[in-house]
């Protein structure tokens, strides 16, 4: 029985990956969708007994005892739109940034708390099958020296009709706000909590960051990681490497083995829905990612040297073939995977 009654705000790009992950899911159901633009809506006018709106307020007042919502709407309106489900005491999954803020994220985290309602982010990545395999085939008893996650790709492929994402103020900055969020998360998943130590960050003309490395540490133990992101890089690269303290070296290509544009979106996003549901029911569980994960970006920025040279030529980094190792099912919990004990020794870099 699919017993969860599921509304999706924001019917662009992404919304494709929830819809067909609704259609999919043995507990969870899609009971209306919204958007604000009639082009995006008018495919649903005719499909009863889905109901559609133009306005998620009208949504919410039509439907009181949803059991939860997704909200996949740009960055700048994630804050606004999550708060009112909130406040009524709709469960929500938001797509990253959580919001554009850190100090956005607070209130949203602090509206969550106060009432007891799951406000979950939405980070594809960590249910990427190959991250599942790295993590799975990582030997417990050796520390992690050092993680390096790549996001590269041509934001310009990325965009729709509306092209906020190349708006700062509605994106929250460049490639830093908005693709910083799913690899600080990797990160996360692999070493726990982490500080920026320094950051470097290319602008073009437009005052957009296109480019950036991120100089992390783990809070506890001596493990390093970087996070290197590229809005202009031609064609799409995004994987994770993972040194451990005995020197080996394990490597995910995250889009490996998905064929097509975004190919490897549908089985991360059956997963994220997966993850959202078991939040469904049960009591309360906080969710810190998303706030960690906008932290982790404002501290980027405040830490961030400008630099204007020629942008870096990413050389591919030394790894192992792919593995077939079994995919660890567990990751799907919601925090730091338990790989190994401390860390203890810095990166042999
Ligand atoms: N596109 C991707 O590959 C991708 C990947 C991961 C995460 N995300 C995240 O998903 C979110 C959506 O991204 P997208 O690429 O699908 O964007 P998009 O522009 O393709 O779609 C956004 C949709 O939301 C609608 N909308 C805007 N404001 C609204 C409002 N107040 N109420 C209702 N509808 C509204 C727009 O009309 C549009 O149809 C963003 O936060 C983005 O960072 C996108």
């Amino acid at each position: 029985m699919r017993s969860h009654a599921v509304a999706v705000v924001g019917l662009g790009v992404i919304s494709r990956y929830y819809l067909a992950a609704l259609e999919a899911s043995p507990t969870a159901r899609l009971a209306a969708v919204c958007d604000r633009d009639d082009a995006a809506l008018s495919p649903w006018r005719d499909r009863l007994p889905v109901p559609a709106y133009r306005d998620h307020r009208e949504l919410l007042a039509a439907h009181p005892s949803l059991d939860g919502v997704v909200v996949t709407v740009p960055n700048d309106a994630h804050a606004a739109v999550c708060a009112d489900f909130l406040r009524a005491g709709v469960p929500v999954c938001v797509e990253k940034p959580l919001a554009l803020t850190d100090e956005q994220g607070a209130e949203l985290v602090a509206l969550a708390e106060v009432s007891g309602t799951p406000l979950f982010t939405a980070f594809h990545r960590r249910h990427n099958t190959a991250v599942t395999a790295l993590a799975a085939r990582l030997p417990s008893g050796v520390p992690i020296a050092r993680v390096t996650v790549r996001y590269f790709e041509r934001i310009e492929e990325h965009v729709g009709p509306d092209r906020w994402y190349l708006d700062p103020a509605r994106c929250g900055g460049g490639c830093v706000a908005d693709n910083g969020p799913n690899a600080f998360d990797l990160v996360r998943l692999l070493l726990g909590e982490v500080t920026v130590e320094g950051a470097r960050i290319r602008y073009d003309e437009a005052g957009l960051d296109r480019q950036a490395e991120i100089d992390l540490r783990a809070a506890s133990g001596d493990a390093r990681a970087t996070v290197e992101l590229d809005w202009s890089y031609p064609g799409e690269l995004k994987d994770v490497e993972v040194v451990l303290a005995d020197g080996s070296v394990h490597h995910a290509d995250m889009l490996a083995g998905h064929q097509g544009f975004k190919a490897s979106l549908w089985h991360e996003y059956e997963a994220v829905l997966a993850a959202f549901a078991t939040r469904l029911s049960g009591p309360f569980r906080p969710d810190p990612g998303g706030a960690a994960a906008l932290a982790l970006v404002a501290a980027t920025y405040r830490l961030a040297r400008t630099v204007s040279d020629e942008p870096p030529s990413h050389e591919p980094p030394s790894h192992e073939p792919p593995s077939d190792e079994p995919v660890l099912e567990e990751l799907l919990l919601d925090e730091a995977l338990p790989v190994g004990p401390e860390p203890t020794e810095a990166a042999p870099c």
